[in-house]
Protein backbone atom coordinates (compact mmCIF):
# COMPACT_ATOMS: atom_id res chain seq x y z
CA UNK A 1 0.00 0.00 0.00
CA UNK A 2 2.99 2.48 -1.16
CA UNK A 3 1.28 5.96 -1.14
CA UNK A 4 1.12 7.79 -4.14
CA UNK A 5 0.22 11.30 -5.85
CA UNK A 6 -0.69 11.31 -9.79
CA UNK A 7 -0.66 15.09 -11.47
CA UNK A 8 -1.93 16.53 -14.16
CA UNK A 9 -1.51 20.40 -15.41
CA UNK A 10 -2.69 21.99 -18.60
CA UNK A 11 -3.50 25.58 -19.11
CA UNK A 12 -6.21 27.09 -20.30
CA UNK A 13 -6.45 30.94 -22.00
CA UNK A 14 -10.08 32.72 -21.37
CA UNK A 15 -11.85 33.98 -24.38
CA UNK A 16 -13.58 37.09 -25.43
CA UNK A 17 -17.32 37.27 -26.99
CA UNK A 18 -17.45 39.13 -30.29
CA UNK A 19 -21.48 38.53 -30.32
CA UNK A 20 -21.96 38.31 -26.45
CA UNK A 21 -24.47 35.94 -24.29
CA UNK A 22 -26.43 37.48 -22.04
CA UNK A 23 -29.30 35.37 -20.09
CA UNK A 24 -30.22 32.08 -19.56
CA UNK A 25 -33.22 30.34 -20.58
CA UNK A 26 -32.05 27.53 -17.67
CA UNK A 27 -30.34 28.76 -14.29
CA UNK A 28 -28.73 25.61 -12.53
CA UNK A 29 -27.37 23.81 -15.99
CA UNK A 30 -26.29 27.21 -17.57
CA UNK A 31 -28.35 26.99 -21.05
CA UNK A 32 -28.57 30.27 -22.98
CA UNK A 33 -31.07 32.14 -24.41
CA UNK A 34 -29.26 32.41 -27.70
CA UNK A 35 -25.58 31.39 -29.58
CA UNK A 36 -22.98 32.97 -28.83
CA UNK A 37 -19.46 33.29 -30.87
CA UNK A 38 -15.89 34.48 -29.23
CA UNK A 39 -12.64 34.22 -29.59
CA UNK A 40 -9.66 32.63 -27.70
CA UNK A 41 -6.47 34.95 -26.34
CA UNK A 42 -2.64 33.72 -26.69
CA UNK A 43 -2.23 31.36 -23.67
CA UNK A 44 0.66 34.11 -22.98
CA UNK A 45 -2.02 36.66 -21.59
CA UNK A 46 -5.07 36.05 -19.37
CA UNK A 47 -5.08 32.52 -18.40
CA UNK A 48 -5.15 29.77 -15.98
CA UNK A 49 -2.73 27.03 -15.19
CA UNK A 50 -4.48 24.64 -12.85
CA UNK A 51 -2.61 21.37 -11.12
CA UNK A 52 -4.64 18.49 -10.44
CA UNK A 53 -3.62 15.60 -8.08
CA UNK A 54 -5.20 12.78 -6.83
CA UNK A 55 -3.65 10.13 -3.95
CA UNK A 56 -5.11 7.57 -1.78
CA UNK A 57 -4.16 10.13 1.18
CA UNK A 58 -5.96 13.15 0.29
CA UNK A 59 -8.99 13.07 2.86
CA UNK A 60 -11.53 15.45 0.78
CA UNK A 61 -11.51 17.18 -2.10
CA UNK A 62 -9.66 20.73 -2.17
CA UNK A 63 -8.66 23.62 -4.26
CA UNK A 64 -6.47 26.54 -3.72
CA UNK A 65 -6.98 29.69 -5.81
CA UNK A 66 -4.09 31.75 -6.47
CA UNK A 67 -2.51 29.86 -3.29
CA UNK A 68 -5.40 30.94 -1.01
CA UNK A 69 -8.02 28.15 -0.70
CA UNK A 70 -11.23 28.04 -1.51
CA UNK A 71 -14.61 26.14 -0.70
CA UNK A 72 -15.69 23.75 -3.60
CA UNK A 73 -19.38 23.40 -1.82
CA UNK A 74 -20.93 25.58 -4.76
CA UNK A 75 -23.24 24.23 -7.26
CA UNK A 76 -21.12 24.86 -9.81
CA UNK A 77 -18.05 22.84 -8.45
CA UNK A 78 -19.83 19.90 -7.53
CA UNK A 79 -21.45 19.83 -10.76
CA UNK A 80 -17.99 19.85 -13.10
CA UNK A 81 -17.00 17.15 -10.24
CA UNK A 82 -19.56 15.03 -10.06
CA UNK A 83 -20.11 15.03 -14.25
CA UNK A 84 -16.00 14.32 -14.55
CA UNK A 85 -16.29 11.79 -11.98
CA UNK A 86 -18.97 9.79 -13.73
CA UNK A 87 -16.97 9.88 -16.84
CA UNK A 88 -13.48 8.39 -15.47
CA UNK A 89 -12.14 5.47 -16.83
CA UNK A 90 -9.17 3.26 -15.81
CA UNK A 91 -5.79 4.92 -15.44
CA UNK A 92 -2.24 2.88 -15.25
CA UNK A 93 1.18 4.92 -14.71
CA UNK A 94 3.58 2.31 -14.91
CA UNK A 95 6.28 3.93 -14.05
CA UNK A 96 5.26 4.50 -11.14
CA UNK A 97 3.21 1.19 -10.24
CA UNK A 98 0.28 2.68 -9.97
CA UNK A 99 -3.50 1.53 -11.53
CA UNK A 100 -6.55 3.04 -10.56
CA UNK A 101 -9.76 1.11 -11.79
CA UNK A 102 -13.07 3.36 -13.21
CA UNK A 103 -14.67 2.46 -9.98
CA UNK A 104 -11.92 3.73 -7.80
CA UNK A 105 -12.38 7.18 -8.74
CA UNK A 106 -15.94 7.68 -6.51
CA UNK A 107 -13.56 7.60 -3.49
CA UNK A 108 -10.57 9.10 -4.36
CA UNK A 109 -10.13 12.30 -3.67
CA UNK A 110 -8.57 15.79 -5.32
CA UNK A 111 -6.10 18.48 -5.05
CA UNK A 112 -6.57 21.14 -7.14
CA UNK A 113 -4.46 24.37 -7.55
CA UNK A 114 -5.40 26.94 -10.16
CA UNK A 115 -3.23 30.30 -10.82
CA UNK A 116 -4.38 33.08 -12.89
CA UNK A 117 -2.00 35.08 -15.00
CA UNK A 118 -3.51 38.46 -14.66
CA UNK A 119 -5.48 40.04 -11.58
CA UNK A 120 -8.86 38.02 -10.81
CA UNK A 121 -10.57 41.19 -9.19
CA UNK A 122 -9.47 43.00 -12.40
CA UNK A 123 -13.23 42.02 -13.85
CA UNK A 124 -11.30 40.43 -16.85
CA UNK A 125 -13.18 37.07 -17.46
CA UNK A 126 -11.27 34.71 -15.19
CA UNK A 127 -14.27 32.40 -14.87
CA UNK A 128 -13.99 31.20 -18.62
CA UNK A 129 -10.49 30.12 -18.15
CA UNK A 130 -11.03 28.78 -14.86
CA UNK A 131 -13.57 26.65 -15.32
CA UNK A 132 -12.25 24.99 -19.01
CA UNK A 133 -8.87 24.96 -17.33
CA UNK A 134 -10.72 23.04 -14.37
CA UNK A 135 -12.70 20.51 -16.32
CA UNK A 136 -9.80 20.17 -18.97
CA UNK A 137 -7.24 18.61 -16.50
CA UNK A 138 -10.00 17.04 -14.59
CA UNK A 139 -10.96 14.81 -18.04
CA UNK A 140 -7.15 14.50 -18.58
CA UNK A 141 -5.92 13.02 -14.82
CA UNK A 142 -9.76 11.08 -14.85
CA UNK A 143 -8.88 9.74 -18.57
CA UNK A 144 -12.26 10.67 -19.76
CA UNK A 145 -12.45 9.83 -23.28
CA UNK A 146 -14.89 12.53 -24.43
CA UNK A 147 -14.03 15.16 -26.91
CA UNK A 148 -13.82 19.03 -26.23
CA UNK A 149 -17.04 19.64 -27.02
CA UNK A 150 -18.72 17.11 -24.53
CA UNK A 151 -16.32 18.50 -22.01
CA UNK A 152 -17.78 21.58 -23.55
CA UNK A 153 -21.18 20.96 -22.00
CA UNK A 154 -19.56 20.36 -18.42
CA UNK A 155 -17.25 23.78 -18.55
CA UNK A 156 -20.56 25.31 -19.29
CA UNK A 157 -22.27 24.25 -16.02
CA UNK A 158 -19.30 25.90 -14.39
CA UNK A 159 -19.26 28.93 -16.01
CA UNK A 160 -21.47 29.55 -19.38
CA UNK A 161 -18.63 31.41 -21.33
CA UNK A 162 -16.20 28.57 -19.72
CA UNK A 163 -17.38 26.39 -22.49
CA UNK A 164 -15.82 28.06 -25.49
CA UNK A 165 -12.65 28.27 -23.87
CA UNK A 166 -12.10 24.44 -24.56
CA UNK A 167 -11.06 25.81 -28.11
CA UNK A 168 -8.85 28.05 -29.82
CA UNK A 169 -9.52 30.49 -32.70
CA UNK A 170 -13.22 31.49 -33.33
CA UNK A 171 -15.75 29.45 -31.14
CA UNK A 172 -19.52 29.50 -31.38
CA UNK A 173 -21.30 28.13 -28.91
CA UNK A 174 -24.45 26.47 -29.91
CA UNK A 175 -27.42 27.58 -27.44
CA UNK A 176 -28.69 23.94 -28.03
CA UNK A 177 -32.53 22.81 -27.79
CA UNK A 178 -32.85 20.17 -25.43
CA UNK A 179 -33.82 20.72 -21.64
CA UNK A 180 -31.01 18.28 -20.46
CA UNK A 181 -28.37 20.74 -21.89
CA UNK A 182 -26.55 17.90 -23.63
CA UNK A 183 -26.81 19.59 -26.98
CA UNK A 184 -25.85 23.27 -25.58
CA UNK A 185 -22.22 22.95 -26.79
CA UNK A 186 -19.35 24.77 -28.31
CA UNK A 187 -17.67 24.44 -31.50
CA UNK A 188 -14.83 25.76 -33.63
CA UNK A 189 -15.60 27.88 -36.16
CA UNK A 190 -11.64 28.60 -37.32
CA UNK A 191 -8.62 27.34 -35.60
CA UNK A 192 -6.12 29.76 -34.48
CA UNK A 193 -4.15 30.26 -36.91
CA UNK A 194 -6.98 31.01 -39.56
CA UNK A 195 -6.74 35.21 -38.90
CA UNK A 196 -3.71 35.64 -37.00
CA UNK A 197 -3.36 39.16 -38.18
CA UNK A 198 -5.72 40.32 -35.85
CA UNK A 199 -4.29 41.78 -32.57
CA UNK A 200 -6.25 42.10 -29.45
CA UNK A 201 -5.59 44.83 -27.02
CA UNK A 202 -7.22 45.19 -23.52
CA UNK A 203 -7.58 48.31 -21.89
CA UNK A 204 -7.67 48.58 -18.23
CA UNK A 205 -10.31 51.17 -17.13
CA UNK A 206 -10.73 49.60 -14.16
CA UNK A 207 -8.99 47.12 -12.18
CA UNK A 208 -11.92 46.95 -9.37
CA UNK A 209 -14.57 44.19 -9.33
CA UNK A 210 -17.67 44.57 -10.92
CA UNK A 211 -20.63 45.68 -9.16
CA UNK A 212 -23.27 43.08 -10.35
CA UNK A 213 -22.28 39.54 -11.07
CA UNK A 214 -22.77 38.35 -14.63
CA UNK A 215 -25.31 35.89 -13.04
CA UNK A 216 -27.31 38.57 -11.29
CA UNK A 217 -27.59 40.61 -14.00
CA UNK A 218 -28.43 37.96 -16.35
CA UNK A 219 -31.45 37.33 -14.03
CA UNK A 220 -32.32 41.16 -13.44
CA UNK A 221 -32.38 41.46 -17.76
CA UNK A 222 -34.36 38.57 -18.26
CA UNK A 223 -37.41 39.00 -15.65
CA UNK A 224 -37.13 42.96 -16.41
CA UNK A 225 -35.85 43.94 -20.04
CA UNK A 226 -38.47 43.97 -23.16
CA UNK A 227 -35.62 44.06 -25.39
CA UNK A 228 -34.03 41.32 -24.80
CA UNK A 229 -35.90 38.76 -25.98
CA UNK A 230 -35.95 40.68 -29.35
CA UNK A 231 -32.36 40.80 -29.13
CA UNK A 232 -32.30 36.75 -28.93
CA UNK A 233 -34.58 35.53 -30.70
CA UNK A 234 -35.04 38.42 -34.08
CA UNK A 235 -31.01 39.78 -33.78
CA UNK A 236 -28.83 37.40 -32.77
CA UNK A 237 -29.76 34.47 -35.06
CA UNK A 238 -28.77 36.65 -38.08
CA UNK A 239 -25.67 38.18 -36.47
CA UNK A 240 -24.37 35.00 -35.76
CA UNK A 241 -24.70 33.64 -39.64
CA UNK A 242 -22.82 37.17 -40.71
CA UNK A 243 -19.97 36.41 -38.23
CA UNK A 244 -19.52 33.22 -39.38
CA UNK A 245 -19.41 34.62 -42.50
CA UNK A 246 -17.02 37.21 -41.77
CA UNK A 247 -14.61 35.32 -39.76
CA UNK A 248 -14.50 32.56 -42.25
CA UNK A 249 -13.74 35.08 -44.92
CA UNK A 250 -11.38 37.25 -42.91
CA UNK A 251 -13.61 40.21 -43.78
CA UNK A 252 -12.84 43.21 -41.15
CA UNK A 253 -15.06 45.64 -42.16
CA UNK A 254 -18.06 43.29 -41.63
CA UNK A 255 -16.49 41.54 -38.49
CA UNK A 256 -16.13 45.08 -36.68
CA UNK A 257 -19.28 46.26 -37.69
CA UNK A 258 -21.10 43.36 -36.42
CA UNK A 259 -18.60 43.45 -32.89
CA UNK A 260 -18.93 46.67 -32.42
CA UNK A 261 -22.68 46.81 -32.70
CA UNK A 262 -23.82 43.41 -30.59
CA UNK A 263 -22.01 44.79 -27.59
CA UNK A 264 -23.65 47.83 -27.78
CA UNK A 265 -26.79 46.05 -27.82
CA UNK A 266 -25.97 43.89 -25.15
CA UNK A 267 -25.05 47.17 -22.95
CA UNK A 268 -28.77 48.39 -24.26
CA UNK A 269 -30.12 45.61 -22.99
CA UNK A 270 -28.29 46.07 -19.71
CA UNK A 271 -29.29 49.40 -19.61
CA UNK A 272 -33.04 48.42 -20.61
CA UNK A 273 -33.27 46.38 -16.75
CA UNK A 274 -34.89 47.42 -14.34
CA UNK A 275 -33.04 48.69 -11.96
CA UNK A 276 -31.02 49.45 -15.24
CA UNK A 277 -27.33 47.55 -15.05
CA UNK A 278 -24.15 50.17 -15.70
CA UNK A 279 -21.47 48.36 -16.68
CA UNK A 280 -19.37 50.83 -19.13
CA UNK A 281 -17.94 54.60 -17.53
CA UNK A 282 -17.04 57.52 -19.29
CA UNK A 283 -13.78 55.90 -20.00
CA UNK A 284 -15.64 53.27 -22.03
CA UNK A 285 -17.42 55.94 -23.90
CA UNK A 286 -14.84 58.09 -24.61
CA UNK A 287 -12.69 54.99 -26.13
CA UNK A 288 -15.23 54.12 -28.15
CA UNK A 289 -15.81 57.75 -29.53
CA UNK A 290 -12.40 57.40 -30.33
CA UNK A 291 -12.73 54.34 -31.82
CA UNK A 292 -15.90 55.48 -34.13
CA UNK A 293 -13.78 58.51 -34.94
CA UNK A 294 -11.04 57.13 -36.07
CA UNK A 295 -12.77 54.18 -38.30
CA UNK A 296 -14.85 57.06 -39.59
CA UNK A 297 -11.99 58.92 -40.34
CA UNK A 298 -10.18 55.80 -42.53
CA UNK A 299 -13.07 55.02 -44.35
CA UNK A 300 -13.15 51.41 -44.03
CA UNK A 301 -12.76 49.77 -40.14
CA UNK A 302 -9.09 49.64 -38.69
CA UNK A 303 -10.44 48.51 -35.00
CA UNK A 304 -13.15 46.69 -33.58
CA UNK A 305 -14.36 47.58 -29.47
CA UNK A 306 -15.97 44.98 -27.46
CA UNK A 307 -16.97 45.48 -23.29
CA UNK A 308 -18.10 42.51 -21.81
CA UNK A 309 -19.73 43.32 -18.11
CA UNK A 310 -17.51 45.97 -16.84
CA UNK A 311 -15.66 48.80 -17.96
CA UNK A 312 -12.69 47.46 -19.59
CA UNK A 313 -12.29 47.90 -23.47
CA UNK A 314 -11.18 44.73 -26.19
CA UNK A 315 -9.93 46.45 -28.91
CA UNK A 316 -9.21 44.31 -31.70
CA UNK A 317 -7.19 45.92 -34.68
CA UNK A 318 -7.04 44.27 -37.85
CA UNK A 319 -3.23 44.11 -38.28
CA UNK A 320 -0.26 45.17 -36.33
CA UNK A 321 0.60 48.19 -37.92
CA UNK A 322 -2.69 48.94 -36.50
CA UNK A 323 -2.66 47.71 -33.05
CA UNK A 324 0.54 50.18 -32.88
CA UNK A 325 -1.17 53.41 -33.77
CA UNK A 326 -4.02 52.23 -31.49
CA UNK A 327 -1.74 51.80 -28.45
CA UNK A 328 -0.09 55.88 -29.06
CA UNK A 329 -3.78 57.24 -29.92
CA UNK A 330 -4.72 55.32 -26.38
CA UNK A 331 -1.59 57.03 -24.84
CA UNK A 332 -1.91 60.01 -26.21
CA UNK A 333 -6.03 60.47 -25.40
CA UNK A 334 -5.52 58.62 -21.94
CA UNK A 335 -1.69 59.18 -20.88
CA UNK A 336 -0.99 57.27 -18.02
CA UNK A 337 0.40 60.14 -15.78
CA UNK A 338 -2.47 62.18 -15.91
CA UNK A 339 -4.21 60.56 -13.44
CA UNK A 340 -6.72 58.83 -15.82
CA UNK A 341 -8.15 55.72 -14.73
CA UNK A 342 -7.00 54.15 -17.72
CA UNK A 343 -3.85 52.56 -16.02
CA UNK A 344 -2.76 49.99 -18.23
CA UNK A 345 -2.59 47.52 -21.74
CA UNK A 346 -2.19 44.11 -22.21
CA UNK A 347 -1.10 43.39 -25.36
CA UNK A 348 -1.29 40.28 -27.43
CA UNK A 349 -1.94 38.12 -30.52
CA UNK A 350 -5.43 35.96 -30.66
CA UNK A 351 -4.52 32.35 -30.85
CA UNK A 352 -4.42 29.45 -28.58
CA UNK A 353 -2.68 26.10 -28.25
CA UNK A 354 -4.28 23.53 -25.39
O1 LIG B 1 -20.17 33.06 -18.35
P1 LIG B 1 -20.40 34.29 -17.52
O2 LIG B 1 -21.41 34.05 -16.46
O3 LIG B 1 -19.11 34.85 -16.98
O4 LIG B 1 -21.05 35.42 -18.46
C1 LIG B 1 -20.36 36.04 -19.50
C2 LIG B 1 -21.12 37.18 -20.05
C3 LIG B 1 -20.37 38.09 -21.00
O5 LIG B 1 -18.98 38.03 -20.77
C4 LIG B 1 -20.82 39.52 -20.78
C5 LIG B 1 -20.68 37.75 -22.45
C6 LIG B 1 -20.01 36.52 -23.03
O6 LIG B 1 -20.60 35.97 -23.97
O7 LIG B 1 -18.92 36.14 -22.60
Amino acid sequence: NKSWVLMVTAQTPTNIAVIKYWGKRDESLILPINDSISVTLDPSHLCTTTTVAVSPDFTHDRMWLNGKEISLSGGRYQNCLREIRSRASDVEDEKKGIKIAKRDWENLHLHIASYNNFPTAAGLASSAAGFACLVYSLAKLMNVKEDNSHLSAIARQGSGSACRSLYGGFVKWIMGKDDNGNDSIAVQLVDEKHWDELVILIAVVSSRQKETSSTSGMRETVETSPLVLHRAKEVVPKRVVEMEEAVKSRNFPAFARLTCSDSNQFHAVCLDTSPPIFYMNDTSHRIISCVEKWNRSEGTPQVAYTFDAGPNAVLIARNRKVAALLLQRLLFHFPPQSGADLNSYIVGDKSVLM
